[in-house]
């Protein structure tokens, strides 16, 4: 299987789970040294994993190396799921124009290019599960950080996935969201800092008033790529203490 953005955050904590779960994981980054600790973690746990780092996967040449690089080092592949990301933050109309390209060059083009470069292999294969990772924010606006880039290219993870599961299906390809409520990771982390009234409100847009952790996450992706999961295409699960609710 091919995971993206395994240098930290809810990638690094998919490649420790589902190498757990036996597969056999490539996992890659822009940043090759925090890529290579993942590998070292995912191993040192008995786990099975390669590392392509560095590789910006918003370069679809890249893209399409990785995905042979991938491919040659199990002899196929048989799920993907597209983790990685980049976002900018801002109130319109401050918001630049390079932010919102940079925001869905980041967010939508890359699930896009690694699912094209990906797809002749599934459909060899004979079929597979593609995972997209959406967000809350696809299916709600957002106040606390405004997020006007992000709104939009987190829907259109959405749309992407429902029209994959609709072309892929004929070829035996899944494909799901799961859309993310407020985790926290180094990224969202070191993005907070210390302002407090920004985590406390979006806490308090949660039911359960608290950050989800990367697991509660990336353990639903376990099953969606699993034939326990084997009736699920085109859905969109969020998974964000009830954020999307009220
Ligand atoms: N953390 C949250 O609160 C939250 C909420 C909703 C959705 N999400 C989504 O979950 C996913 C993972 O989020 P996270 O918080 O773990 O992110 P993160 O920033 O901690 O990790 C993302 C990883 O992707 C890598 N990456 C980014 N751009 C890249 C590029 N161009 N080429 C190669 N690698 C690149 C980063 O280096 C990083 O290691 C993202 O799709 C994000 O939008 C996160």
């Amino acid at each position: 299987m091919l995971i993206t953005g395994t240098g930290g955050g809810m990638g690094r904590v998919a490649a420790m789970v589902f190498a757990r779960e036996g597969a056999k994981v490539v996992g890659c980054d822009i940043q090759a040294e925090a890529n290579n600790e993942t590998v070292e973690m995912v191993r040192q746990a008995g786990g099975e994993m390669t590392g392509i780092a560095p590789i910006n996967l918003t370069d679809p040449e890249q893209v399409q190396r990785l995905v042979e690089e991938a491919v040659a080092a199990y002899g196929g592949l048989d799920v993907v799921y597209n983790n990685a990301a980049m976002q900018r933050f801002g109130p319109m109309p401050e918001f630049s124009i390079e932010d919102w390209r940079t925001t869905i060059t980041g967010e939508l083009d890359i699930p896009f290019f690694v699912s094209k470069y990906a797809w002749p292999h599934l459909v060899q294969r004979g079929g597979g599960v593609i995972i997209n990772v959406g967000s809350v924010a696809g299916m709600i606006a957002g106040e606390t950080p405004p997020m006007v880039a992000h709104c939009a290219a987190k829907a259109g993870v959405i749309g992407l996935t429902r029209q994959l599961a609709l072309e892929g299906a004929k070829h035996g390809i899944r494909a799901v969201t799961i859309s993310s409520g407020p985790v926290l990771t180094p990224a969202s982390d070191r993005d907070l800092g210390d302002n407090q009234a920004a985590r406390d409100a979006i806490t308090s847009k949660t039911l359960l008033k608290r950050f989800g952790q990367p697991e509660e996450i990336v353990e639903l992706a376990a099953f969606l790529a699993s034939d326990r999961a084997a009736y699920i295409t085109g859905a969109n699960y969020a998974v964000d203490g009830g954020a999307s609710a009220w």
